[in-house]
């Protein structure tokens, strides 16, 4: 079969990038869609067990960190076009091991940006790479009138985020170095069907289920500002074919929480599901140690990907959240088989004895 493209995703399997897949390979059946995943404890073919078999997808199993692999994929496929999303994407598992984060989004960045560079040597002109960022590489705000837009100066403060920032660094310089055709987007916190159960709300969706406390770090007055995956997706998607060579997209909903209020929200909207009286779920409310560094507020200012792109999200958070929430309780089993092995080691390390 001849494909017009051959596209390369790095962490399909993960939360984000199954959607991402899941978007390319069933819009552009014209293009090779090639997912590359080392299938962490984060990377999971369930995910994409509805488009496994369709003609123009592509798992290959292999680590970004591996210069020699890398390099022999590009040889065999002849990438048009890479979107990069592979990453150690959890703050506090970067607190414990942040090693883990240099080696993956440093090390396998630059891997990734090297066999771009000499596949696409002399003949850049169709070609893109597509650097998947955050907004934590922007640091923290605490003005409520501010917001992060696409200058604002780099300043992470977490071992996650100077990883995420350094491959930004290191994207950018290639573009300016080697004329490689980038584009880079930050996005905020992104919630949705597939998200592991170590981050906020599924954690807080599995523990609710399951009658177990929910531990708010701190006061719970940081402020996230909250997207729907399948929105992220469709974001990437625009940039990915329509942004600007070397530029930068800000990506956020302009829908900002304190913690302690969605883990309410969601409390309410849980007991309405699950048909218990109103109120339940709170009283497993429990403050925990705080996270080391937490950084205070993330905000994003999208206005260039709206005006330039015409992007907009397709869902209110209440009816994400309700999608979200649904998709859950009907795929308990995927939770279920995930939270049943090492999960349970990394959740008592974490969270026992650490009620303030
Ligand atoms: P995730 O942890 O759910 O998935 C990461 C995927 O990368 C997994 O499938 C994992 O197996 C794979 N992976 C990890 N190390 C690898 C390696 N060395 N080689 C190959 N594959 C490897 O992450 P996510 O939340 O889906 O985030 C995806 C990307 O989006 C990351 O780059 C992250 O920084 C960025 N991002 C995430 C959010 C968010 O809210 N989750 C927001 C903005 C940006
Ligand atoms: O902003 C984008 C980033 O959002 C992404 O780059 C990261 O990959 C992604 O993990 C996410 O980072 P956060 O640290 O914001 O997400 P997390 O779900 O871990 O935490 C959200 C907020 O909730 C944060 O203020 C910490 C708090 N929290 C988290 C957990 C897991 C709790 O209060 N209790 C918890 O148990």
């Amino acid at each position: 079969m001849s494909f017009e493209k051959s596209i390369l995703i790095t962490g399909g399997a993960g939360f984000i990038g199954s959607h991402v897949v899941r978007l390319f390979v069933t819009q552009y059946p014209q293009y090779q869609t090639v997912n590359l995943d080392k299938l962490t404890y984060a990377g999971n073919l369930e995910n994409l067990k509805d488009i496994d078999s369709l003609p123009n997808y592509v798992f290959e199993h292999g680590d970004i960190v591996d210069e020699a692999y890398i390099d022999g994929l590009f040889a065999k496929y002849q990438f048009d076009g890479v979107i990069h999303l592979a990453a150690e994407s959890h703050v506090d598992r970067s607190i414990t091991d942040p090693m883990a984060f240099v080696k993956t989004n440093v090390i396998g960045t630059c891997n990734l940006l090297n066999a771009a560079k000499n596949t696409w040597k002399g003949n850049m002109e169709s070609k893109r790479f597509y650097h998947v960022s955050t907004d934590e590489v922007y640091g923290e705000l605490h003005d409520p009138s501010e917001f992060f837009v696409e200058t604002t100066s780099y300043d992470p403060r977490s071992p996650y985020s100077a990883s995420k920032a350094s491959s930004d660094h290191f994207v950018r310089a290639y573009h300016n170095t080697y004329g490689l055709p980038v584009v880079v987007s930050n996005c905020s916190n992104n919630y949705g069907p597939n998200h592991f159960p170590e981050k906020l709300i599924p954690l807080m969706i599995n523990n609710i289920k399951n009658g177990k406390p929910l531990p708010v770090y701190g006061k719970g007055e940081n402020v996230r500002d909250w997207l729907y995956v399948i929105d992220h997706a469709r974001a990437i998607d625009a940039i990915f074919h329509n942004g600007k060579n070397g530029d930068t997209y800000n990506i956020g909903g302009n829908n900002e929480w304190k913690n302690l209020d969605l883990v309410h929200l969601l409390c309410d909207l849980m007991d309405q599901k699950l048909g218990n009286p109103q109120g339940k779920s709170k009283e497993l409310i429990t403050y925990v140690t705080d996270r080391a560094g937490h950084d205070l507020r993330y905000a994003i200012d999208a206005t260039k990907l709206m005006t330039e792109l015409g992007w907009n999200p397709s869902v209110t958070f209440e009816e994400g959240l309700s999608k979200t929430v649904d998709w859950y309780l009907n795929n308990w089993d995927w939770i279920e088989n995930i939270t049943s092995g090492d999960y349970q080691k990394y959740y008592s390390s974490m969270y026992e004895n650490k009620t303030s």
